[in-house]
């Protein structure tokens, strides 16, 4: 039976990684995955989740099962941070992928027709699990190439066509791929249109704290929230907590009767993993819910986050000056890990093949592979193929 099976297609981010680890060369550099990285090219354990997992270690008394829909405590603080208040339905899942997953799979159980509208560009896995769940996709406008910047008219127009029972996925900030994120003027016309079309919103929030700040990136999330009578939202703490290989994750439910939704979740939960993992979400509990502790990692992510926008000022300016134009202004403008930059397949490869410069065939950088280092490098070798 084995031999009925197709070859899958390489994933292309995770292909990119392996490439560059086999890449021999002593100067390259890593801009794909979306990772952090400090100056010396390491992703560090945060200072407040090292002692969070030594404080688990001297109290846990037992491993035995958490609840269907995963640590009540671990709910209540994701739902304090990312909604500002505790209420509605949640469940922890494997990552911010697993809740994307649960998020798509009760949109199945509610809606089997419901067509899935996507930003067009967007992270592959949303279209890929998607078409794997059979469902209905279709795209809006989201980028601005010439500009580098949000494709608002276009946005608005295609979501006019959005129907009810359909389902907008949204990025709550730090847009991946493109890293152009609306304002929240914008963000009021999207929630008016979402409203009028009777649509539900699917917020995907995987970098809540690399855009403009912990409470800031929150807000287009608690404004959908607060305009819309149903929103779903799927958020990670791979990237915020750095705790990646975790996989901790929630999906979050506004609106409805929460008794009944929360069954749901939890009756999804059971039907694929059963419980969700406990010890990415016990470490994120004990960090938000100890204010010494809360404090030193909303400091150590602020200092991230500060870092990052430097890295972005200094590739813009680099930019200028390597290939004498203005084009990639915007690159200091963006938020959160990512930028596409606007190059060709064609030129994001020869910066990888003849340069060593690794970024993904759309363009797209994560900032957090660059270094004051590296960035002299970088812009000569983009430079080089223009
Ligand atoms: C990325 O877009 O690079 C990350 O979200 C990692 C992933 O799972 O693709």
């Amino acid at each position: 039976m084995f031999d009925t099976l197709k070859p899958q297609p390489a994933d292309s981010i995770l292909h990119l990684m392996q490439m560059f680890r086999d890449d021999p060369r002593p100067v390259k550099v890593d801009l794909g995955v979306g990772v952090y990285k400090d100056a010396e090219g390491r992703t560090p354990v945060m200072r407040a989740v090292r002692e969070a997992e030594r404080l688990i270690w001297e109290r846990q008394e037992t491993k035995v099962y958490t609840a269907m829909p995963g640590d009540p405590m671990f709910l209540a603080a994701m739902q304090r941070l990312i909604l500002g208040a505790e209420g509605g339905a949640a469940i922890a899942t494997p990552g911010g992928t697993g809740a994307v997953r649960q998020a798509l799979e009760l949109v199945r159980m509610m809606n089997p027709d419901a067509t899935i509208w996507l930003s067009n560009p967007t992270w592959p896995n949303h279209p890929a699990i998607i078409d794997y769940l059979g469902l209905r996709r279709a795209e809006y406008r989201y980028f601005n190439a010439a500009t580098g910047g949000l494709d608002l008219e276009g946005m608005l127009e295609d979501l006019t066509r959005v129907r009810p029972g359909d389902v907008v996925l949204l990025h709550g900030c730090c847009h991946n791929p493109t890293g152009a994120n609306p304002s929240l003027m914008q963000w009021a016309e999207v929630a008016r249109i979402l409203t009028g079309a009777g649509a539900l919103a699917l917020i995907d929030l995987a970098y809540q704290g690399f855009g403009d700040g912990l409470e800031e990136d929150a807000l287009p999330t608690r404004f959908l929230v607060q305009r819309l009578p149903e929103v779903l939202v799927a958020a990670s703490c791979s990237k915020n907590f750095g705790i990646y290989r975790e996989r901790t994750g929630v999906l979050l439910a506004a609106g409805g009767d929460p008794a009944r939704v929360q069954g749901n979740l939890a009756a999804l939960n059971r039907l694929s993993i059963s419980f969700p993992p406990d010890h990415g979400a016990r470490v994120v509990s004990t960090i938000l819910t100890d204010p010494a502790l809360g404090a030193d990692w909303r400091a150590e992510l602020e200092d991230i986050r500060t870092g990052m926008i430097g890295l972005r000022e200094g590739l813009a300016m680099a930019l200028r000056d390597a290939c004498r134009t203005d084009r990639f202004g915007f690159v200091a403008e963006h938020r959160g890990m990512f930028s596409r930059l606007g190059l060709s397949p064609e030129q994001a490869e020869r910066v990888r093949v003849e340069h060593g410069i690794y970024m993904l065939g759309d363009s797209r950088i994560n900032v957090a592979g660059l270094s004051h280092a590296n960035i002299p490098v970088v812009a000569a070798a983009i430079a080089a193929v223009m």
